[in-house]
């Protein structure tokens, strides 16, 4: 768990997406100016009719409502209007990234001398972290236009209609200019997508088709046949006091998760922002979409793999107490822990479902 008096400046250097360069960044919060935080403890919303239940949808299918996206793009305009250091700026929720998965904090030790830094990436941590990430994130955009159903989209790449970066990314307060300009729609994600490839100037993308068939074999392999254990599936099990040593992205976590990112970032700019590098992917609207594709992949793998309910993937006490700390929608801090996040049916959200094409895709 990360020790929150310890924010220090740190680097954009980070393992998963090789950089042509990187710098020295501070993405810490203001200091407060009144001694210790109020910290509460998470508690999963209670389902009634005055919590009802956000229903994500894929983001490729919201482009004909008018009504949900004129919510969406107003919930991130207020977003961008608030004060940079206010826990709802656009700013501040980006950073959350940059905190975390940069290492800006250190780990919290039971004697107190732990000077290693907390990086949820690389490891089991990493679903669960932005797990939370994504549901606050939800939360707090509906909290701001008074809508306490609004979900956020997904973006459906693991289904060929829903592979380019979805339309409603490309306009208004959803659209980012930090992005690879040969991978604007209608270019299908390639979810094979490596660094090599985007060093090597000559590399052409082959027809959309036969990466949408690369895609779905890919899917396959790291969901199910791959994907076995979650050993593979979660990454690799940090404990206490280790930081770089313990660095294993899960299946998922390394395609499609790091290979979307730097497919969507611009190549062009030093460290492949906004998406492909850490520090600034927080800062691209379309970061939430693909998280949340992320998140439902993990809930899918859980039910492909008999993992019911609160069933947990790791019955450890050092998985299952590791804690983040998030704003809520009320601007209260909150410290949720990996056992909370488990159980996703428990947190007020769902998932449209549509076809898995993938799940046929064996190669
Ligand atoms: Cu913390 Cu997509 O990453």
């Amino acid at each position: 768990s990360p020790n929150l008096t310890t924010c220090h400046a740190t680097s954009s250097q980070n393992a998963d997406t090789p950089h042509r360069s990187s710098h020295e960044l501070n993405c810490c919060p203001a200091s407060p100016d009144s001694g210790e935080p109020i910290i509460k403890d998470f508690q999963a919303p209670t389902p009634s009719s005055a919590s009802p239940v956000r229903v994500r949808r894929p983001a490729h299918n919201v482009a004909r409502d008018k009504e949900y996206l004129a919510k969406y793009n107003k919930a991130v305009a207020i977003m961008k209007r608030f004060p940079p250091d206010h826990p709802h700026s656009w700013h501040r929720q980006s950073q959350i990234h940059c905190i975390y998965c940069n290492g800006a904090y250190n780990q919290a030790s039971a004697d107190g001398a732990a000077d290693v830094p907390f990086m949820v990436h690389g490891s089991w941590l990493f679903f669960p972290f932005h797990r939370f990430y994504v549901y606050f994130h939800e939360r707090t955009l509906g909290k701001l236009i008074g809508d306490d159903t609004f979900a956020l989209p997904y973006w459906n790449y693991d289904s060929p209609d829903g592979m380019p970066i979805p339309d409603i990314y490309m306009k208004g307060e959803l659209h980012d200019e930090k992005r690879a300009t040969r991978h604007l729609p209608p270019a299908p994600v390639a979810i094979d997508y490596t660094p090599d490839k985007l060093d090597d100037t000559g590399y052409v993308e082959p027809p959309a088709a036969e990466q949408a068939a690369i895609n779905l074999a890919l899917l396959y392999q790291h969901m199910v046949s791959g994907a076995s254990k979650p050993e593979l599936f979660m990454g690799c099990k940090l404990r206490p006091g280790e930081g770089g040593a313990c660095f294993g992205p899960g299946t998922v976590e390394a395609a499609p998760h790091n290979s979307v990112h730097l497919w969507v970032g611009n190549t062009e700019l030093p460290e492949y922002e906004d998406m492909g590098t850490i520090y600034a992917a927080a800062r691209d609207p379309v970061f939430y979409a693909h998280h949340a594709n992320l998140d439902r992949l993990w809930a899918l793998w859980r039910r492909l793999h008999g993992y019911r309910g609160s069933r947990p993937e790791f019955d450890d006490p050092q998985w299952l107490d590791s804690h983040f700390y998030f704003y809520d929608e009320n601007a209260d801090l909150v410290r949720v822990r990996v056992r909370d996040a488990i159980d996703m049916d428990r947190l007020g959200y769902a998932y449209e479902e549509v076809d898995l094409p993938w799940l046929d895709a064996r190669p």
